[in-house]
């Protein structure tokens, strides 16, 4: 269990935050909800006490003899802001401490999440810009707002993300808050990042499908440690039911060869390439129109065709050498075959500059939070062997994100 001081600016996206609170709660954690006076316009005190099952204060004074405007800082494991407004973060930036949560935020030592929402031109407005770029030099952690329908008819950059995502963030951060000075340090500013995830599928017929028990998360964990790390990211989904990291690039596929074509496309001009998605190697030769009707007890026999291999294909087209691509390796090692004899064997014959190694016997790994991962880099970058690392996929991600910048260093 950990302690979580949920702040709550004034902004419309303060119903959003009651489902974040709910799903912090729901996971074990104590979670004191401190919302500034204007936040309580959108959403009462009762509803904050309700879902969170603690007092609600706004104000330095209420339960003054508890000192809460230091005691709620210093005790935090985390301090998320969801909403975040423009007023708030200028208050944050400036170092104010005119309420409850602006002298939290003076007194926290554990890491700190801002999550915006505002409407675009406030977001984009260069006083805002300042602020969060200030508010990242000192170790806060600042999520992009979404982009999409704002309040009113006006759509851009400046909804607040998925609060299912802003859990993931926060459960990344208390699992390992060494994360936050990562993020802050923003050591991809600049870089590109194209990002695959999820387990394609290739029909059989318009319902069924060869598929495969990938979740998506450690794509999802890559993209998210990516774009906190300043990247710009293109995510390629396949199949994925997560709702998406904030200010990434999505595009959703479904079958290998639109995994191909989406991620040629998303290479072609970044930096470090990261094939995480567990791809289907095998479909049908020839996809039936119509749903494919049982005939007696005969069965069914397929026949098959192996589909492309896409990271092989994105390291034949490279055009830029300093590119680093990394690939993924799914393994159930046996007596004969250890994992890391697997790995160098599959690193060798994808061509790629490393590769990330899973063991995945007794279909661990697949949708689980935790993982425990070992990587292999190429000839090309001195056979280098890191790990095992064992963690959330988060902890994992920014490590895979540490060795690709490492190998982009040695070009
Ligand atoms: N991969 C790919 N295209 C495929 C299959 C795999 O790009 N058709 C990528 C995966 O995204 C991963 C890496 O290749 O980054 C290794 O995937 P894995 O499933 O471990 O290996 P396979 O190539 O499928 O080889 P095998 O099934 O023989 O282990």
């Amino acid at each position: 269990m950990s302690r979580i001081v949920l702040g709550v600016a004034g902004g419309i996206a303060a119903y959003k935050a009651c489902e974040l609170l709910r799903r912090l709660v729901a996971d074990g954690h104590e979670v004191t909800v401190v919302p500034t006076e204007s936040a309580l316009h959108f959403v009462g005190e009762a509803t904050w006490a309700a879902l969170s099952g603690r007092p609600v204060s706004t104000q330095v004074w209420d339960d003054a003899h508890r000192v809460p405007h230091v005691a709620l800082g210093q005790q935090a494991d985390l301090v998320l802001v969801a909403p975040a407004t423009a007023d708030l973060l200028a208050r944050a930036a400036t170092g104010r401490a005119d309420d409850l949560l602006t002298n939290i935020l003076l007194t926290a030592r554990c890491p700190v999440v801002f999550a915006p929402a505002m409407h675009t031109e406030m977001w984009l407005h260069p006083a805002t810009r300042q602020n969060v770029a200030t508010l990242r030099d000192r170790g806060a952690v600042v999520v992009d707002p979404d982009s999409g329908r704002l309040t009113g008819a006006d759509s851009g950059p400046g909804r607040l993300p998925d609060p299912e995502e802003l859990a993931a963030v926060a459960f990344g951060l208390l699992a390992d808050p060494d994360l936050a000075a990562r993020a802050a340090r923003r050591d991809l500013a600049g870089l590109r990042v194209a990002v695959s995830a999820g387990g394609t599928r290739e029909h059989l017929d318009p319902v069924r499908f060869l598929g495969n028990a990938s979740s998506g998360r450690m794509g999802w964990a890559l993209a998210r440690a990516a774009v906190l790390r300043g990247a710009e990211v293109r995510l390629v989904a396949a199949n994925v039911t997560l709702p998406p990291p904030a200010g990434i690039e999505l595009e959703r596929i479904g079958s290998t060869g639109d995994l191909a074509a989406a991620m040629s496309r998303a290479a072609k001009d970044s930096d470090i390439v990261v094939m995480a998605a567990a791809p289907a190697d095998f479909g049908p030769a020839a996809e039936s129109e119509t749903k494919i009707k049982k005939s007696g007890d005969s069965g069914l026999r397929l026949e098959l065709q192996q589909t492309t291999d896409v990271l092989a294909g994105l390291v034949e087209s490279r055009t830029d050498p300093a590119q680093v691509i990394i690939g993924f390796a799914a393994e159930t090692p046996t007596a004969d075959a250890a994992l890391e004899d697997l790995g160098a064997a599959k690193l060798a014959r994808k061509g790629c500059d490393a590769l990330v190694l899973n063991d995945v016997s007794g279909g661990k790994v697949f949708g689980s939070a935790t993982s425990e991962i070992r990587v292999f880099t190429s000839a090309r970058y001195g056979d280098g062997r890191y790990g095992p690392w064992s963690g959330t996929k988060d902890t994992l991600a920014h490590r895979v994100l540490d060795i690709a910048v490492e190998l982009r260093g040695r070009r």
